[in-house]
């Protein structure tokens, strides 16, 4: 089976994929990790976000996500990249590449390859939509983007770094960057992030983790045969 949990950064997909799998004893597929990686290869290469340079770096490039106790470790050619992936700069050029139709072209099809033959857990923004239209359970998680910039910054370790402003100006930047990707990410030719026609859409503005996780298994419940 296939649960897709797509959505736009900090709706609280991770949070949930992760936790779901878990409950499940399921693969956890973190599709962003992917286009995250092939950022950080473009970065460390100095290329231009452009579909011939895409073209030259992708048969090269070897992205893989390994299972871990501790949450997925990501490696790139081989160098553990999972810290390396997370930060601001790492996030604006995953957004930049997952516009370039060579790159979501090797992802989709890598993506599949991992989840073939699996029960599996997989988010990203297109995984309704696009990579596994057949999923049998489609969840679109939203939040406000005040709530999901809190969230990102929280997750960095921003809430304790409150300067004379009480944090104010680093809420502000999170905020703005989070609105910048996911214009981006929704206004994008190909693949933009959108909700599937038959995706549960959940606003997960006022929920705990607990409560989005149990909506989820509830749906799978719901779609297991037997
Ligand atoms: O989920 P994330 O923040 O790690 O994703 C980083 C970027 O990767 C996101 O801004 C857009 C892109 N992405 C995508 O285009 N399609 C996916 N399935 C997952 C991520």
């Amino acid at each position: 089976m296939i649960v897709a949990i797509d959505g736009p950064a900090g709706s609280g997909k991770s949070t949930t994929a992760r936790a779901v799998a878990d409950r499940l004893g399921w693969l956890y597929l973190d599709t962003g990790a992917m286009y995250r990686a092939v950022g950080l290869a473009f970065r460390a290469q100095g290329l231009p976000f452009t579909d011939a340079a895409a073209r030259t770096l992708l048969p090269g490039l070897d992205v893989r996500l390994h299972p871990h106790p501790d949450g997925t470790r990501v490696t790139l050619d081989g160098h553990d990249v999972t810290d390396g992936i997370r930060t601001a700069q790492a996030a604006d050029d995953a957004s930049q590449v997952s516009k370039l139709g060579p790159v979501r072209q090797a992802m989709v099809a890598l993506q599949r390859r991992v989840a073939d033959g699996q029960d599996v857990v997989v988010e990203g923004r297109d995984i309704g939509t696009v990579v596994f239209p057949g999923a049998e359970v489609k969840f679109f998680l939203i939040a406000d983007l005040d709530t999901r910039a809190s969230r990102r910054l929280a997750q960095s370790g921003g809430a304790q770094a409150r300067g004379s402003d009480g944090g104010l100006a680093a809420f502000q930047t999170v905020r703005s960057a989070l609105a910048d990707r996911d214009q981006r990410d929704q206004s994008r030719a190909i693949a933009p992030l959108k909700a599937a026609p038959d995706a549960v859409v959940l606003d997960t503005t006022g929920l705990t983790i607990d409560q989005q996780v149990e909506h989820v298994l509830d749906a799978v419940r719901t779609a297991s045969p037997g």
